[in-house]
C-alpha cells in the first residue's frame, strides 16, 4: 500500500450518517484516511462501532482506515482490527497494559501502530517509547464526542513531542484529533502535526470535498511556514 504524504486530512465518520455510511465514504475519497471512532462506553461515555461494523466499512471504503479505539482492554480488542485490515490502529496510552507489546503485535500483523494521549496526560511517558509507534495521537478534546472546541493549550506538549521524536531522529506520524477546522489547523500544523483529524469540519460543511482540500492546503501554507 503507497502511504500518502503529509499533510494527511482523516475525516471522522462519528460525524457521518451512520445509515447513509457507504454514501458518507465514497463523499471523502479525496481524503488520505477514514478516520473511524471505536468507543465502548467506558473508556469514554459514549458508543459507537464494534468489530463488525469496522470490518463493513473496511469492505466499503475508498480510503484506508485509520482506527481511534477509546476503549479499555486494548491489549485484547486492538488486534481484531489490524486482522480486519485496517492501515492503523491507534490505541489510548491510559488503557493499555503493556503498549509496547501491543504496538509490535499490531505492527506484526501488518498495521501502523498509533498511540493516544488525552489532554491531561503528559507526553514525556512517550518520549521512550516514540520508536515503538508510527503515529502519535494528541488528543486536542476530551475523547468522547464531535463538534467540541479546540484545546490549544495541547500544543506545547505536542511541540515538544514532535522536537524529541527529532532529537532521537523517529519518523513517527504526529496525529491531532478534536476541534480540527479552518480556524484552529494552522496552530496544529505549526506546532508540527501532519495528521489532521476533522469530523464536524468535514462532514457540516457545504462541499466535502472542498472542505478536505482547505484543510490540507491551510495545513501546508502553516507547516511550510513554520
Ligand atoms: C472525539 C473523536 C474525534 C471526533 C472529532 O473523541 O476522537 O475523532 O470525531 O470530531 P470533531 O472534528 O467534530 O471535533
Ligand atoms: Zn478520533
Amino acid at each position: 500500500m503507497t502511504l500518502p504524504g503529509a499533510p494527511r486530512i482523516n475525516p471522522s465518520i462519528l460525524s457521518a450518517d451512520f445509515v447513509n455510511m457507504q454514501r458518507d465514504l465514497a463523499r471523502i475519497a479525496t481524503a488520505d484516511f477514514a478516520h473511524v471512532d471505536v468507543m465502548d462506553n467506558h473508556f469514554v461515555p459514549n458508543l459507537t462501532f464494534g468489530p463488525q461494523m469496522v470490518e463493513r466499512v473496511q469492505a466499503t471504503s475508498p480510503i484506508p482506515l485509520d482506527v481511534h479505539l477509546m476503549i479499555t482492554e486494548p491489549d485484547r480488542w486492538a488486534p481484531g482490527y489490524a486482522e480486519i485490515g485496517a492501515a492503523s490502529v491507534t490505541f489510548h496510552l491510559e488503557a493499555a497494559s503493556d503498549p509496547v507489546a501491543l504496538a509490535r503485535r499490531l505492527r506484526d500483523i501488518g498495521a501502523r501502530a498509533g498511540i493516544a494521549i488525552k489532554p491531561g496526560t503528559a507526553g514525556e511517558s512517550l518520549y521512550e517509547i516514540l520508536d515503538e509507534f508510527d503515529q502519535v495521537l494528541v488528543m486536542t478534546v476530551e475523547p468522547g464526542f464531535g463538534g467540541q472546541g479546540f484545546m490549544a493549550e495541547t500544543m506545547p506538549k505536542l511541540r515538544a513531542l514532535v522536537s524529541e521524536a527529532r532529537r532521537r531522529d523517529v519518523n513517527t506520524w504526529f496525529q491531532v484529533d478534536g476541534g480540527i477546522s479552518d480556524a484552529t489547523i494552522s496552530q496544529a500544523a505549526e506546532a508540527g502535526a501532519d495528521t489532521f483529524v476533522a469530523g464536524s469540519a468535514v462532514y457540516g460543511a457545504d462541499s466535502v470535498e472542498a472542505a478536505i482540500a482547505g484543510l490540507r492546503d491551510r495545513a501546508r501554507a502553516a507547516s511550510l511556514e513554520s
